[in-house]
């Protein structure tokens, strides 16, 4: 972990609302597929987590919808300015040499992390499948899976791809034998919790990523903790410093 002032090389919005963000990446450690950086966004005191979408020895990207004041100012900075960020943070998703094919479950922007982590997925010659949902066509994830990737889209009011929850055709082909060797997820918490429930029925492995609220983002205060199984009972563990990656079967759903 690391504090720097790093260049904006690239500020693009790719749709309403929706932007990439690519800083010069001077950490001495490369980013993984599900780590995080912590961004301190002028004028504001606390700083904002972001996955990493995208990265590699000179740059990081970060992709992110315009949620509250942090991020409008973030939408407002322009190329070379910049910003301070304390990074790679958390923990990547495991990657296995024996998982040679991965189902990829993502809503909204929860796939930002996923699509670095598809991307290196392929790279080592192995199998993706990307279930995506979102409400409705114009959601930019749509357009940003890497070539190659195979994806199944699904939208809720059908206006692209197949119309319901992304879990629809998820857990259908689970249903119908097409096991993958390990589950990834990223979204909204109703979706990481079905997936959770499928990857226990059809016993294949699960990682999901978190997103609780932060602070420091560094593993001090506690302000982001959830509680995960431990023995007979659950302790609570910092989604910041010993996630954001979690194993679905250690995450204590009804509380988190
Ligand atoms: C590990 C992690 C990865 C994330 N990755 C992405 C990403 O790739 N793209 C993206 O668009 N968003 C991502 N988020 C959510 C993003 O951090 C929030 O949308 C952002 O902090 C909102 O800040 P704001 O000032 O615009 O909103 P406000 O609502 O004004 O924020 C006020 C405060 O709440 C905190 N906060 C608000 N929403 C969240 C949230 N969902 N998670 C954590 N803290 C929050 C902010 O840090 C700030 O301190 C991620 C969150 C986490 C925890
Ligand atoms: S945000 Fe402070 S411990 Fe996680």
């Amino acid at each position: 972990m690391e504090a720097r002032n790093l260049k904006i090389t690239g500020l693009t919005e790719l749709s309403a609302g929706h932007y990439l963000v690519e800083l010069e990446n001077s950490f001495s450690t490369m980013p993984l597929p599900g780590q995080f950086v912590h961004i301190k966004v002028p004028p504001f005191f606390l700083r904002r987590p972001f996955s990493i979408a995208g990265g590699d020895a000179e740059k990081i990207r970060v992709l992110f919808r315009v949620a509250g004041e942090g991020t409008r100012a973030l939408s407002c900075m322009e190329p070379g300015d910049e910003l301070n960020v304390i990074g790679p943070l958390g923990t990547p998703f495991p990657v296995r040499e024996e998982w040679k094919k991965a189902f990829i479950v993502a809503g909204g922007t929860g796939a930002a992390p996923l699509l670095f982590l598809s991307s290196r997925l392929l790279s080592e010659g192995r199998e993706a499948l990307f279930f995506y949902g979102a409400r409705e066509a114009g959601h930019i994830m749509f357009r940003l899976l890497p070539p190659g990737v195979d994806f199944i889209f699904t939208t809720q009011d059908g206006s692209y791809g197949e119309k319901g929850l992304v879990t629809g055709p998820f857990e259908k082909m689970l249903r119908d034998g097409l096991l993958p060797d390990v589950i990834y997820a990223g979204g909204p918490h109703g979706l990481l919790k079905n997936v959770a429930g499928l990857s226990a029925s059809y016993r294949v492995p699960a990682f999901v990523t978190l997103e609780n609220r932060m602070a420091c983002g560094t593993g001090l205060c506690y302000g982001c903790v959830t509680k995960i199984r431990s023995g007979d009972g659950w302790d609570y563990r910092r989604v910041c410093k010993d996630g954001p990656v979690f194993d679905a079967a250690d995450i204590e759903w009804e509380e988190s």
